[in-house]
């Protein structure tokens, strides 16, 4: 399973690579904003910054929403490196534009997906990655981890190489889930990364080690 972190912020996205777990970046135009990023050029400079950091994939999304629109600011995103994969939103123009930038050989993640009815939809446009938002399904109480295997199972009848990019990720507990499915890839905030680590006896182990043998190296 492939972990990317969902943040435009640089530092986390340094400290997940520092980790040395990091196999890409998602972001979204709201975790842009929450940057203070705005203009193109300080948004190709943002992207660029990140493609630095990273060795793998980062998702940058297109902020228009015609398909027009969407190819031109597209190819320009996809020209600044070659980690770059256009977010494209879940819409009728959306999946006209996946369709060609695939044609194309442009990486493209296909987000805001809710229902295994647009996964199939986006693999059939051809998409790199489909992004289920597992989250904001349960915000709404819908269990997000019953669409990943949903559409795991859809794709693999099919063998559509779309992969299935769990988004959305708030916590562990929804990583080993879409673990345990068959999800992908994850994308998540740092925290809910770090909180994998996290184990009462590993705690309470290590403490008792380190005083077994405090001062007894030399
Ligand atoms: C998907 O790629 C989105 O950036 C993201 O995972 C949305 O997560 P949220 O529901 O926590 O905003």
């Amino acid at each position: 399973m492939k972990f990317f972190i969902d943040t435009a912020n640089l530092q986390e996205i340094q400290e997940a690579q520092n980790l040395g777990v990091l196999d890409g970046v998602t972001t979204n135009p709201s975790l842009m904003a929450k940057e203070g990023i705005s203009g193109k050029d300080n948004i190709i400079a943002h992207y660029k910054a990140i493609c630095a950091i990273v060795d793998g994939d980062v998702s940058a999304e297109v902020i228009s929403t015609d398909y027009e629109g969407m190819i031109a600011e597209g190819e320009i995103l996809a020209a600044l490196d070659e980690k770059i994969v256009v977010k494209v939103p879940m819409i009728k123009d959306g999946i006209r534009a996946i369709r060609y930038f695939s044609d194309k050989g442009i990486k493209t993640n296909c987000t805001l997906v809710f229902s295994a009815g647009q996964a199939l939809l986006a693999a059939k446009a051809g998409a790199t990655y489909v992004s289920p938002f597992v989250g904001r399904l349960d915000d709404i109480s819908f269990d997000g981890t019953e669409l990943i295997e949903q559409i795991r199972t859809i794709y693999d009848n099919y063998g559509f190489e779309t992969e299935i990019l769990a988004a959305s990720i708030r916590h562990p507990v929804h990583i080993l889930k879409c673990a345990e499915i068959g999800a992908d890839v994850m994308t998540g905030p740092l925290s809910a990364i770090l909180a994998l680590l996290k184990h009462p006896l590993t705690d309470i182990g290590l403490e008792k080690f380190m005083k077994d043998m405090a001062g007894k190296w030399n």
